[in-house]
């Protein structure tokens, strides 16, 4: 299994390098004085201090499924698994699904196909393009393997969006093999223009929702949740008992007194959709400045800018980039494969425009050491 390097990384570089690694928010975008105010208010309270139910705490429950009541996927509570972050949700239904084999897209996030591989599911990855999912291979696939790991929202590396044609397609499909999908969505409130309807809702029955306040509240807090149907839930609830009996009770209990006022969330996401569109401009005009040689496609949402360095072997590079105090993470890393590969994804909220520019103007002068890392076919 492939460690993560974004989290070898993080923990040997110092506070000088400036890192485009990791898919962090910005913490000057924390609603911190509304979850400090929910905060106080829950921790007077000794009964938050105790065991909870491994579902999670049914307020929070209701308020997620209407989440989904509001854009017409009929949702109830019964609906709802609440838990330690959606990275806890998909080693859940890893566990669930043990053993069988599973499509993934081709790049695909680490942290998804590391859980596959330790729950021994067998993986089968398609190219992913800029509107989904290779569909002809998929349908291939699909047929035998009745089961695919998704990011259709601005997906982790790659930012691309799945076109509503393409999700009608997967929804036919999945219906007529009587599959199932696992559709993660973290970043689906973080569109810069409109939000695509999951596909989730055209498959109530045969998909796995995934949802996260990581990316539009606090990752700190590690709360996510699956939406799937009833039966199917109550057979997760039993794995997540053996994984940690319940989520942080503590944690529910902010976010559900957060939440008590829909319009504060409403609000917040939509600023974080501004600021995040603005950084995105931003870092986009920098490395247009710094770094031309770079080929990319501004993405319509998400927390990444991903594309290219035509022949440069990007591995190599970030150990150069590292001594130059500043760090991406490179494109090799999501693959199934070792291949040698020139693409990079840059991580563009987490860090201020200061040294958003100070570090794409670092990588300029890697430049000239790139000529010497071609990659070697
Ligand atoms: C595609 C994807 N899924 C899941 C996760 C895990 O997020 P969480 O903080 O909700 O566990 C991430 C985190 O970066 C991600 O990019």
């Amino acid at each position: 299994m492939k460690r993560s390097f974004i989290r070898e990384i993080l923990e040997s570089i110092d506070e000088k390098t400036i890192s485009f690694a990791g898919g962090l928010p910005d913490k000057e975008l924390f609603p911190v004085k509304e979850l400090r105010k929910a905060g106080k208010k829950v921790l007077k309270n000794k009964k938050q201090f105790q065991y909870s139910l491994s579902n999670g705490i049914m307020p929070l429950r209701k308020k997620i499924a209407d989440f989904y009541n509001a854009e017409g996927f009929k949702t109830t509570s019964k609906h709802i698994l609440i838990t330690s972050g959606s990275q806890q949700a998909l080693f859940i239904i890893a566990k669930y699904f043990e053993h069988k084999d599973i499509i993934v897209e081709k790049p695909s996030y680490l942290g998804a196909v590391n859980i596959f591989k330790t729950n021994n599911l067998n993986l089968k990855s398609i190219t992913l393009e800029q509107k989904g999912i290779d569909i002809n291979e998929f349908e291939k696939e699909y047929k035998d393997v009745k089961l695919a790991y998704l990011i259709p929202d601005f997906q982790n590396p790659k930012s691309s969006r799945y076109s509503k044609k393409r999700r009608k397609k997967i929804a036919d499909i999945v219906l007529k093999e009587g599959g199932y999908i696992i559709e993660d969505a973290p970043y689906s409130k973080l569109y810069f223009d409109k939000k695509t309807e999951c596909i989730s809702k055209q498959i109530p029955n045969n998909s796995f929702h995934l949802g996260s306040f990581s990316k539009t509240l606090a990752p700190g807090l590690r709360i996510g949740w699956i939406r799937a149907d009833k039966k199917i839930i109550d057979k997760l609830i039993l794995i997540k008992e053996t994984v940690d009996l319940h989520s942080s009770s503590i944690s529910q209990n902010i976010l559900n007194e957060y939440l008590k006022d829909t319009s504060k969330y409403k609000q917040h996401t939509k600023v974080l959709r501004k600021k995040y569109q603005k950084k995105m401009n931003y870092f986009s005009k920098y490395l247009k400045k710094y770094l031309p040689q770079f080929e990319f496609e501004k993405p319509k949402g998400g927390m990444f800018i991903y594309g290219r360095l035509p022949g440069i072997n990007t591995k190599e590079l970030v150990y150069k980039a590292l001594e130059q105090k500043v760090v991406y993470v490179p494109g090799s890393e999501f693959y199934l494969d070792d291949k040698t590969c020139d693409e990079i994804r840059f991580n563009y909220t987490h860090s201020s425009n200061k040294d958003i520019k100070r570090g794409i103007k670092r990588l300029k002068k890697l430049a000239k050491v790139a000529i010497h890392s071609r990659v070697h076919h």
